[in-house]
């Protein structure tokens, strides 16, 4: 390849963890093509934005970045250079006709289980726009490069399981990325050797609901990860997102058994009142989310948990509001996410009644907040003191900063010298914030 033929590609990602995995398939895919991956779109012969629906503020700002690439695009027609714009993701996928409609200087609309098919629709696009929000049958993961061309770094997403049959009632995922679908266990291992290959040591294994994972040839998620920690290199790993419903034994033996399996576990719970869990329809109680909780930690007892909540969905009262904040107070979460029920259109909650007025949402994620991060500081604050192993996984600002991860997924930032970058080294926690933690390396 030439230097004159690499095309700059910049891909825009927002939303979940499995988007960014898509992102850096679809730079894996165009790299054989010469597009190479930059930070900004400043002069990109290609843009992608890689949206996300979950909630109404996570589309609106795909509208407004669309405003500014037709900006982008314009200005390099002036220089009598062409620029393709597409859109994929969760957006892409339900409101692909309104995009074109609305933004005419789209060139390609395609959502999350399309994007395999880049190559042939960039040969489309040369002669009409293209549309292609197939949910299809057939799995992109067959179709995806072997090769991640683009992988950088020691950190690596790798999708396991994609799509939701649960079908809570605010939920947009069962329709934007269709039905549950597990990955063959030989292709997740062989994927996880290639990204051995490229220096990674800590895969973190993703699904909408990676724990309900159920390919062939191990038994279930459990298993799996089992078979993942003994490949030679992988020194860690994680999964992400769970659902307490699939939260088996073997899962939670994996927690006690197996050293290279982080101790961290995100498992949403949305509320803990037993009224709004039942029309949110998780399928579970409180008592039995307090119940996998504590088996979860006589497995492994430091074990860092995570949980995302939703305040205001329809029909929430104070008192079951205030059953949220007691199963906050009985648990206790290192880290978590608080949303405000946002309305989406399809799902069965956005035609129930008892609308909750914004300003009582408001103030109830102030106050749900306010717990939270009190119990975040508090778990980060007990950490100092403590020598902990990091993996360095990023550049900070200045010259000598290193950004790393501790193993309950705190964030870390280090003064250190840059080529300490991918190692994992020990060190000695001297400081905590809500968000993160600093310290320095043990010698
Ligand atoms: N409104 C608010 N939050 C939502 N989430 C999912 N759908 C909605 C919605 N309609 C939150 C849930 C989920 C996280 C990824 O996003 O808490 O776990
Ligand atoms: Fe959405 Fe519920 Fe499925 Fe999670 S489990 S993706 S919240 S429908």
């Amino acid at each position: 390849m030439t230097a004159s033929a690499t095309k700059k590609l910049y891909i825009k990602t927002w939303g979940c963890q499995m988007n960014v995995y898509d992102s850096n398939r679809m730079a894996d895919i165009l790299h054989p093509l010469g597009y190479r991956a930059v930070d900004t779109p400043d002069d990109a012969d290609m843009v992608i934005l890689n949206t996300c629906h979950i909630r109404e503020k996570a589309t609106d700002k795909v509208f407004s970045d669309l405003g500014r690439m037709r900006d982008h695009k314009n200005i390099r027609k002036a220089k009598g250079k062409k620029t393709l714009i597409a859109v994929a993701g969760c957006v892409a996928q339900a409101e692909g006709d309104v995009i074109l409609e609305r933004a005419p200087y789209v060139d390609m609309v395609f959502g999350p289980q399309a994007y395999h098919e880049l190559p042939e629709m960039i040969i489309r696009a040369t002669g009409e726009r293209v549309i292609n929000t197939d949910l299809g049958t057939d799995s992109k993961f067959d179709s995806l490069p072997a090769d991640h061309a683009a992988q950088d770094g020691p950190t690596a997403f790798l999708s396991i399981q994609e799509g939701c049959d649960k079908f809570c009632t605010f939920c947009v995922v069962p329709y934007t990325r269709g039905a549950e679908y597990s990955r063959p266990a030989e292709d997740i291992l062989n994927e996880a050797k290639r990204l051995r290959d490229r220096g990674v040591v800590e895969i973190t294994l993703l699904g909408q609901n990676v724990n309900a994972w159920h390919g062939d040839g191990a038994d279930g998620l459990g298993g799996l990860i089992a078979r993942i920690a003994d490949i030679d290199g992988i020194a860690r790993i994680r999964y992400m997102t769970s659902h307490p419903r699939d939260m088996d034994d073997t899962l939670i033996d994996a927690h006690r058994d197996i050293r290279q399996l982080m101790p961290f576990l995100h498992l949403p719970v949305q509320s803990g009142s037993d009224e709004i869990l039942k029309t949110m329809n998780r399928k579970h109680t409180a008592d039995h989310y307090r119940d996998i909780i504590a088996r979860v930690r006589k497995a492994r007892p430091d074990i860092a948990l995570s949980s995302d909540f939703i305040v205001g969905f329809p029909g929430e009262t104070e008192k079951h509001f205030e059953e949220t904040l007691q199963l906050i107070r009985d648990i206790g979460f290192t880290t978590s996410y608080s949303f405000k029920y946002s309305a989406r259109p399809g799902t069965p909650a956005a035609n129930m009644q008892g609308l909750i007025p914004e300003k009582v949402k408001d103030e109830r994620v102030q106050r749900i907040q306010e717990l939270l991060f009190a119990q975040h500081t508090a778990f980060n604050t007990a950490c100092i003191g403590q020598t902990l192993d990091v993996l360095m996984d990023g550049y900070g600002r200045g010259e000598s900063q290193l950004h790393g991860r501790t193993p309950y997924n705190q964030a870390i930032h280090i003064t250190t010298d840059r080529a300490n970058f991918g190692k994992i080294l020990p060190v000695r926690i001297t400081a905590a914030t809500a968000t993160s933690v600093s310290g320095e390396i043990v010698a």
